[in-house]
This record gives C-alpha cells, structure tokens and sequence, in this order.
C-alpha cells in the first residue's frame, strides 16, 4: 500500500464556522480542503485509501464542479465540522448527466448480460474491498456507529453482488398461441434512462438497492444523493469507475434538489424515477412524473407498528423491538414508530425494555462501543422535541430519557414513552429519533385495528410465540413487509416496499429487476406462408 493511500484525512482544525448543514458558497475553498478536510480528532477516521475521497460530481466519467463554481459544505452531524464541500449543481449539470446517460444507454444496454454481470462483480468486490474506508465515510457525514455503518456497507454491496447475478436471468416467456399460423414471445427490455434520487439515513445501501438492478438490466443512471451525504456516494461512484463499468452509465449530481429534481421529472430522456424518502417528496415526484408519464418506484415513510402479545416471548420481543426502533438512531423508515404491548406483559415488557434502552451507549459513531449515534441535525432533534411536548402535554409518561443529550448538539437521549394512545402525534407521524412510545391493548382485534389506523404500510413487527396468531396477524396487516419474532427483517433476496402511503414497487430480490425493464409483446405471423 503506498504511502499517499495512508495520508490523514485532518487536514484542518475547521477553517468553516457555518454549522448550517445546507449552506451553499460561491467561494470556493482551497482546494487542499475541498479534497481532503475530513474531521475528525482521531486517527479513528484516517481513510486507508485517500483516493476514495471524491468531491466534484460525476458526469459521462468525468469529475465535474458545479458550472457556476457554487458548492454546499458537508457537516459531521456528531461534531457540526464542516468535513467536506462538494458542489451545489442544478438544472444544466443534471441535463448534461441525462444526456451522457442517455448516450451511453445505448452501448450499455448492448452488452450481454454476462459482461454486465462481470462488471457489477467487480464494484461488489471493490466495495467490499473498502468496506472499512466506506463506512467511516457514512460514519462521518451520516453520524451512525462505525459498526452500524461497516453493516450497512455489507448490506448495500450485497444489492450489487445479488444483482450480478440476476442480470443473467432476465428470462421473457414464449405464450401459446390462439392461431396456428401465429407464434407470440415476450420480451424484457431495461427502460432506459434512471433518475435515482437517495436519502441521508442509508447513504450506500439505498443507492445500491437502485443501481444495482437498474444496471443488471442494462439501464443506465443519473444518481442524486442527500446534499446531506454525498461523500459515500462519490466514493461508490469511484468505485463503478474502478470496476470497469464504462463512463457515462453512472452519473452523480447533488446540489439544489428541486433543480436537479425538476430537470429529472421534465427530461423525456428519463423514463424511470426511483425515490426512496419523505412521503411528501414522493407525492411531488409522482405527480412530476405525469407530465412525461415516467416509470415510478417509491419507497416512503413509515408507522411501523410492533406488536408484542402476552404470549411473547419477554426476551425475543424486548431484543427485538430495540433493534426495530433504535437502528440508526431511530432514523429507518421501517423503525418501530409504535409499539403496541398487550395489558397483560405491559409492565414487564415495559420494564425490561427500559433496561435495555438504557444501557445503549450514546456518542460519536467513531468512538468504541456507541450504539446511539446523533441525529442528522438540529431540524431533526427538534422535531423529536415537538413530538414529545404533544405526547406528554396530553398524558404520555416519561420512563426513561425525554430530554437532549448532555453530548449537546444533535444528541437525544434514547426515550421510553408509556402512557401513550393513538391519537398523539407521535402515534400518527413517523417519528425519526430515538423514542419508543408504548401504547396498551387488550385483545388481538383491537392490536390490528390500530396497527392499521394509518396512511402508512411499509413495516410492522409481531411479537407472538403463538404460530396460528403470527399468521392470522401477518395476514390482516395491511404492510408490504412483516417481521415475526424479528425486528431487522431487510436483506437482499427478500422484496423490501410498502402499500398505501408508503410506496410504490418494491427493491430488492428477484422483484426489483421488474421496476427497471418493460415487457415488450412480439407476435410472429403468417407462419404457414411459404
Ligand atoms: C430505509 O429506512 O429506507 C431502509 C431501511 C432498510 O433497508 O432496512
């Protein structure tokens, strides 16, 4: 390993005041900064590979600035320091990307399956390959544990391994024909142009669970990541570059949203929109789409609910539900928004639980042992606070937390609701924080009356030891994903998305190839001519 791949990422003691997460410059800062000026106060953040570091956009292979030479600063969420700036790129930089997606569409979708397959093989192995470099960058620009983010690391370049795989399996059908002179067959062709648009909280995985199979399928992409972290996603787009997959067929621009957004949504040269985020945007998106009549795939937020029946078993269900509310902080659309818990182990539960939420270690993700990372700013950390104040100002009891963490900034405390009824806001609105609200049922039908009292239908979780009971709820629940007895129930070969509110399509699995082809009918006729 050469020396210049071991440089230390701290270049400077914060030369930027601003903690504003999205404040945008016309000035550029020098260019040893904008490259390289990671925080962070220990060698706990030093990249091994300092060449990961990327810090322009990415368009037709070429690492872009903005056109007007404006760029956003990029904040360490446990430390407000301003640890990068990339640039703030909107409607020309975005048409530009389409444009060389859209050109490189063509040869790309050409290739056969087992040389795309090759390729994605090879991004899976590199990112792999860098899985320690990569999870410190979401560590730092996310806020999540380091062990938290090396897992999200295996989970997002699983997307990539799984879907090398199934580029191969892109099968179309021969149907029997009603005419005996007629041969009908489908065909399965990639869509065309991808405008992929990411979220904050999983800054890998939600990319890869898009452009994995968007690639497999021979489609081509404009990836948009959050302004908020866009570091992991450049250094994934280093790493396509570095596998081999031809320039042109993965494209990064971040910067204003709603440009970037608009000029996807406008573009007739994009014929698939892929979202993972807020509901609202969603809706927005969808809307957008109608005017070009745009494939739409859309994973949205959440109202988890998690149901823990008397006939739980207390250890499972309390190992459980702090898994489904507390990963990443509470920041997962699928995170246990409410947890229902039967009268008769509510007391129990409700105290074994506490326990457990105590003893999760609150701090810089870089730090040794820290289960609870920040929050992903202060916008976010007040929220929580608006949703305790309403949930408390009308009868909820605070077990445990209830207030900012002494870490200061975006730091809260892991919180323990009790008291808590369905028509608090917290009980309404996805949460996003580190607070369990646990609310009182008596009987099976009132559980799932309530659990499906929302607009929301991503996740739900059961706890039951009760086999008739997990299937009967399973099948009343109206969520497009069930976890019994589990509460991370997300991998790759299973189909991951929501019903009602929540979504449209699904990711992951044998289904997320169908979001990124269209079935073309050929009717062969006239075969007894001679
Ligand atoms: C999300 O929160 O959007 C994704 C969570 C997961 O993939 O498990």
């Amino acid at each position: 390993m050469s020396i210049s791949r071991m440089l230390p990422l701290r270049i400077s003691n914060f030369l930027f005041s601003s903690h504003n997460p999205l404040s945008i410059s016309t000035h550029h800062p020098p260019l040893f900064l904008r490259k390289m000026s990671m925080d962070t106060q220990s060698s706990a953040a030093r990249l091994i590979d300092s060449g990961l570091l990327r810090s322009q956009g990415l368009i037709g292979g070429k690492w872009t600035d903005a056109y007007d030479g404006k760029f956003i600063k990029v904040h360490n969420p446990a430390t407000g320091d301003v640890i990068a700036s990339v640039p703030c790129m909107g409607r020309r930089e975005t048409t530009d990307a389409i444009s060389s997606a859209y050109d490189t569409f063509n040869s790309w979708s050409k290739l056969t399956a087992s040389e795309r397959s090759k390729c994605l093989r090879k991004w899976y192995d590199l990112l792999i390959a860098h899985k320690e470099d990569l999870a410190k960058l979401i560590t730092l620009e996310q806020g999540k544990p380091l062990k938290e983010a090396l897992g999200e690391v295996s989970y997002g370049a699983s997307f990539i391994e799984f879907y090398a795989e199934e580029a191969k399996r892109v099968y179309g059908d021969i149907i029997p024909s009603t005419l005996a002179d007629r041969r009908l067959f489908v065909l399965k062709q990639p869509v065309g142009v991808v405008g992929a648009i990411t979220p904050w909280n999983f800054p890998l995985a939600m990319i890869t669970r898009k452009v994995g199979p968007a690639l497999a399928c021979g489609c081509t992409v404009v990836i948009k990541p959050s302004e908020l972290t866009p570091l992991t996603a450049l250094a994934a787009a280093e790493l396509s570059l570095q596998a081999g997959i031809p320039p042109g067929v993965v494209n990064v621009v971040m910067g204003n949203a709603s440009d970037i957004g608009d000029t996807l949504l406008a573009s007739p040269q994009v014929r698939k929109i892929t979202f993972t985020g807020s509901t609202a945007v969603g809706k927005k998106l969808m809307a957008g789409a109608s005017g070009t009549v745009k494939k739409v795939s859309l994973e949205l937020g959440g109202n988890a609910p998690c149901i823990v029946f008397d006939d739980a078993d207390l250890d499972v269900a309390v190992k459980g539900a702090l898994a489904a509310k507390f990963r990443n902080s509470g920041q997962t659309c699928v995170c246990a928004n409410r947890i229902l818990v039967q009268e008769g182990i509510y007391e129990k539960f409700a105290n074994a639980f506490s326990s457990a939420v105590q003893s999760l270690q609150v701090g810089n993700g870089l730090a040794e042992g820290v289960a609870q990372g920040p929050l992903i700013n202060v916008a976010a950390l007040q929220k929580v606070e608006s949703f305790i104040q309403d949930a408390t100002s009308k009868g909820a009891k605070i077990m445990l937390g209830g207030k900012r963490h002494s870490l200061g900034r975006t730091f809260y405390e892991p919180t323990v609701l009790t008291d808590v009824d369905s028509d608090m806001r917290i009980s309404r609105e996805e949460v996003f924080g580190p607070v369990a609200p646990l609310l009182r049922f008596k009987t099976e039908e009132e559980a799932i009356r309530n659990a499906k009292d929302t607009n929301a239908g991503l996740a739900a979780y059961i706890f039951t030891t009760n086999m008739s009971r997990s299937w009967r709820v399973s099948e009343a629940l109206e969520f497009g994903l069930v976890g019994i007895n589990e509460g991370i129930i997300s991998t790759e070969v299973a189909p991951f998305g929501g019903v009602k509110q929540s979504g449209l399509g699904r990711e992951g699995s044998k289904y997320g190839m169908d979001e990124y082809l269209e079935i073309k009918y050929v009717c062969l006729g006239n075969m007894n001519s001679p």
